[in-house]
C-alpha cells in the first residue's frame, strides 16, 4: 500500500528554495496526526528540510530516505536507500507513506494506492510542483474545507 501526502497550492506549487511556501500550523498537526507510528519515504532534498526545521528526522516514525549520494549522512535509526526502486522493493507488502518531495511524488504517482491532499487555497511563486491530479484516475472519497485550505482524500479508480 502506497499512500500520498502532500500539501498543494492552487498551481500546483509545493514547496520554494527546500522549504514550504507557507506556514499552516493545522497542516502541520494534520501530517502529524496521519503519519504518526507509519512509515515515512521521502527524497534526500525534502529530508535535509526536515533537518533544518526540526534539528531531527521526524519523530515516533520510521524515516526512510533515497538518495544516490552513498556518503548521505543521517543519524541513527534512519534508513537510506540509494534508488527508490531498491526502497519500495524492501518495503513491498508494507503501508508506506511518501512526504515527498516532488521529484519522489512524481516517480511514485503511478504506483500510489491513496493519497490525502492537503489544498492550499493560495498561488504561491515556488520551484517544486506536484503532479496534475486526473479524475480519471483519482476518485475524490472525502474532504473537509476549512478558511484557506481544505483535506481531501483520493482513491485510485484504476491501478496501473
Ligand atoms: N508541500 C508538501 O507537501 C511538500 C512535501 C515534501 C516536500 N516539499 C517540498 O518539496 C521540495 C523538495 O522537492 P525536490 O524534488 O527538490 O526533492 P526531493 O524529492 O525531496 O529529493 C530529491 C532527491 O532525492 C533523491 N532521489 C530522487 N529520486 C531518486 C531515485 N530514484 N534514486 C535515488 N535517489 C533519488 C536525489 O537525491 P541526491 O541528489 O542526494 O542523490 C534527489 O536529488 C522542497 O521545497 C520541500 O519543502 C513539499
Amino acid at each position: 500500500m502506497i499512500i500520498i501526502i502532500a500539501a498543494v497550492a492552487k498551481n500546483n506549487v509545493i514547496g520554494r528554495g527546500n522549504d514550504l511556501p507557507w506556514h499552516i500550523p493545522e497542516d502541520l498537526k494534520h501530517f502529524q496526526n496521519l503519519t504518526n507510528g507509519k512509515t515515512v519515504l521521502m527524497g534526500s532534498n525534502t529530508f535535509t528540510s526536515i533537518i533544518k526545521r526540526l534539528g531531527k528526522p521526524l519523530p515516533n516514525r520510521k524515516n526512510i530516505v533515497v538518495t544516490s549520494d552513498k556518503n548521505f549522512n543521517v543519524p541513527p535509526g534512519v534508513i537510506v536507500y540509494y534508488s527508490l526502486q531498491d526502497a519500495l522493493l524492501a518495503l513491498k507488502n508494507q503501508e508506506v507513506w511518501v512526504i515527498g518531495g516532488a521529484s519522489i511524488y512524481k516517480q511514485v504517482f503511478p504506483l500510489a494506492d491513496k493519497m490525502y491532499i492537503t489544498e492550499v487555497d493560495l498561488r504561491p511563486v515556488g520551484d517544486t510542483y506536484f503532479p496534475n491530479i486526473s479524475k480519471t484516475e483519482w476518485r475524490e472519497i472525502s474532504r473537509k474545507q476549512y478558511e484557506g485550505f481544505a483535506f481531501v482524500e483520493y482513491e485510485r479508480i484504476n491501478k496501473l
